[in-house]
């Protein structure tokens, strides 16, 4: 069945040469931004069906995690939050916490805005905006989660940076991503495997390939799980939890925030 799309965000994604903008960090949000609202509909059915249902509970780990570090969060923050899933997972775990999703994605947001009177969980709201240049002054977060976020920023460096400014010291971020496998042989196969049904699906829906046929790319322009750890430790965090699945294509990352950074 192929989607109608309401906004013009598919003629701003198609007008786009995708691999020239991956590979430039000055044009990646152009094409990042538009495929997300045009993806955003079917969001959440489309990451439950093609991480088989495990999507679920890999992000249940990473809020297990997250929780046992941070129990007594009160400010969080859920960057790249798309539709809400792990504020909202947070939030609950949390009474007293209060979360804000941030996210460039309008589109994504919409549903996300649905989901809180859906969920009845008021302390979660969400704002427009890029996890570069977040919405808290320094060191004032106490919890930051990032599910498939740091993958799609222009600057991965930087988002990670701008992490570590807003949180406090001893505050924990948790992240959960794809990677790229260590193993090269595995990393072709999963890649293909990634990049084949991605584009047989965005042609299904979109009849454009290469909006799913973006996530074999993004892995491809991206680190591994024990690269992310250095990063990360080179940018005041202190990992305090990594866990990878799909043989290293996925990975679980908690890390707590230094004084000095
Ligand atoms: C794969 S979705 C993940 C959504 C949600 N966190 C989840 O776990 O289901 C990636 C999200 O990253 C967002 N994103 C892309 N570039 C971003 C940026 N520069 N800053 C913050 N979020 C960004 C997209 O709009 C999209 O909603």
């Amino acid at each position: 069945m192929v989607i109608e799309q309401t906004n013009d965000a598919l003629a701003r994604f198609r007008a786009q040469d995708l691999d020239a903008a991956m590979a430039d960090a000055s044009r990646k949000q152009g094409v990042v931004t538009p495929m997300f609202d045009v993806i955003a509909p079917r969001y959440d059915a489309f990451t439950q069906l093609f991480s088989f249902g495990m999507d679920a509970s890999w992000k249940q780990n990473l809020i297990d995690a997250v929780v046992l570090h941070a129990p007594h969060a009160h400010r969080g923050l859920d960057v790249a939050c798309g539709t809400g899933d792990l504020g909202f997972a947070l939030a609950a775990r949390l009474p007293q916490l209060r979360v804000t999703g941030v996210d460039p994605s309008a589109e994504m947001l919409v549903i996300a805005n649905q989901r809180i009177a859906a969920r009845g969980i008021e302390r979660v709201n969400f704002h427009l905006g890029d996890m570069a240049t977040l919405p808290a002054t320094d060191a004032s977060v106490d919890v930051i989660t990032a599910g498939y976020g740091f993958r799609n920023v222009p600057d991965l460096e930087a988002a990670v940076r701008e992490c570590a400014r807003v949180l406090r010291p001893g505050g924990t971020l948790g992240s959960l991503d794809f990677f790229l496998p260590q193993n090269t042989a595995w990393r072709a196969l999963f890649l293909w495997y990634l990049r084949t049904s991605g584009n047989v699906v965005g042609w299904w829906w979109h009849r454009t390939p290469a909006i799913y046929g973006y996530i074999a790319r993004s892995i491809n322009a991206f680190v591994t799980a024990r690269d992310f750890t250095a990063l990360l430790q080179r940018n005041g965090f202190r990992v305090v939890e990594q866990r990878t699945m799909l043989l290293g294509g996925m990975g679980l990352h908690v890390a707590v925030r230094t004084d000095s950074a």
